[in-house]
């Protein structure tokens, strides 16, 4: 843990000494706790309040980009799976779920991994999610690395509730958890609110900030040792998501892009859901909110939209090129929040309006940092089940209709 000393430091690069401002009358417990908070904080995130970032979220020229599609995978299915099965049992493949969000739409208020989206027996997501790998392990007869990246939030649930389901039948030897870093949450002139004396105001810093946590938790040098040269990165709300997918991961391999990309047609044009594009020339993917009224409509001439592919987070990246693009800056996101704080009079406020910023890195915005990523296209209904809401569109109840037509019993 840092010291005092170097707190003080750190907290002045920033112009933040005032999280210190009660360190004298804490006990010796809040005093480690407050030092704790400081330690865990991505400070640089600060930076989205400059003028850089903005530029860094400048959008280039937005073009269609090809993908690999169905007919193209099914023509060289023999193949694929042959190079992926090979990655897989050599090693070189590791996953990492990205289980750090707060999952505020479903409304529900342990991690989301922990709920149950079983009707007449028990069938949690983290469940769900094993129970996918665990169709590749019997294949080759091989565990896989499973990185699972939580936050200050969720950890100590999501970590337990592992350990007291027994790791849904996962050798536990191959599970590793992983806490991402916070980003504080700030008034509109850049101070850091507080909580409390001993409580800096913060969140998780978005679901791009999981390879540089990795690398600093020490898992990543794990990993290359036991022989990974690929990481195959998920998220916690697509129940059907297939994970080391040996034909995805053999026709990047075959490819020799540096990173690859599930995605499916979107179910409408104004599906919310981000697209993989060319940007400059580069492979990106631009969010259905950046998208203007023509690219959402635009067409080619055979009537399919120009830009179809949507992600379901789902990557291979390969780790030697994340470890190049983990010296660059990543864009940040600021989103305008009401966030609750402790005024100078030390009274607990929860605003009604928006009175400051939370910072986010986002995954999507790796793919442009990547010379190539290949656009790989799958079967939407066999292996897209999103659950973001309790009903309605992306949902527990859309997820449960889809895991049935699969076969899944509930
Ligand atoms: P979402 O963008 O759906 O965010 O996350 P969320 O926080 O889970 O849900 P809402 O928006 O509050 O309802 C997509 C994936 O990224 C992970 C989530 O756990 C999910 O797998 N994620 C998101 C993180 O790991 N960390 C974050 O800080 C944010």
């Amino acid at each position: 843990m840092i010291s005092f000393e170097e707190a003080k430091k750190q907290l002045s690069t920033y112009k933040q000494e005032h999280l210190l401002r009660y360190y004298d009358e804490l006990d010796e417990e809040q005093k480690k706790s407050l030092l704790m908070q400081i330690e865990k904080i991505d400070f640089s995130i600060l930076k989205a309040l400059d003028t850089k970032n903005n530029e860094a979220l400048k959008r280039g020229v937005i073009e269609p980009i090809e993908a690999v599609s169905i007919s193209d995978i099914a023509k060289n299915s023999d193949n694929y799976h042959e190079l992926g099965i090979k990655a897989l049992k050599d090693g070189k493949i590791a996953l990492v779920l990205l289980a750090g969000g707060q999952g505020t739409r479903l409304g529900f208020d342990k991690p989301k991994g922990m709920f149950n989206i079983g009707v007449t027996h028990e069938l949690f997501i983290f469940e769900c999610l094993i129970n996918n790998i665990m169709k590749v392990v019997d294949e080759t007869g091989k565990f896989i690395h499973l990185c699972i990246m939580t936050s200050e939030k969720n950890n100590e649930d999501t970590v337990g509730f592992f350990r007291e389901k027994n790791y849904f039948g996962y050798n536990a030897d191959y599970v590793h958890f992983f806490v991402q870093d916070m980003a504080p949450a700030v008034d509109f002139n850049g101070k850091i609110y507080m909580e409390a004396e001993s409580r800096i105001s913060s969140s998780p810093n978005g679901n791009g900030g999981w390879f540089s946590s990795l690398v600093r938790s020490g898992l990543l040098d794990e990993l290359k040792k036991n022989g990974a040269e690929w990481l195959n990165v998920f998220g916690v709300d697509n129940v059907l998501a297939k994970i080391a997918d040996p034909l995805f991961i053999g026709a990047i391999i075959k490819s020799g892009a540096q990173s690859g990309s599930k995605v499916v047609p979107k179910s409408s044009p104004e599906e919310r859901v981000g697209v993989m594009c060319l940007e400059d020339g580069r492979p990106s993917i631009v969010e259905y909110y950046e998208m203007t009224g023509d690219m959402i409509t635009q067409r080619n001439s055979d009537g399919e939209l120009a830009y179809k592919y949507g992600v379901i987070l789902n990557y291979l990246f390969s780790i030697s090129k994340l470890e190049e693009i983990n010296k660059q800056n990543m864009p940040i996101h600021t989103v305008d929040k009401k966030i609750p704080y402790m005024n100078d009079k030390r009274e607990y406020i929860t605003p009604s309006e928006p009175n400051g910023h939370k910072f986010e890195k986002l995954i999507l915005d790796m793919i442009n940092m990547h010379d190539s990523c290949i656009p790989y296209e799958v079967i939407r209904e066999k292996e897209f089940a999103p659950i973001k809401n309790p009903d309605g569109a992306d949902s527990v109840v859309s997820a449960r209709k889809l895991l049935e037509e699969n076969g899944v019993a509930l």
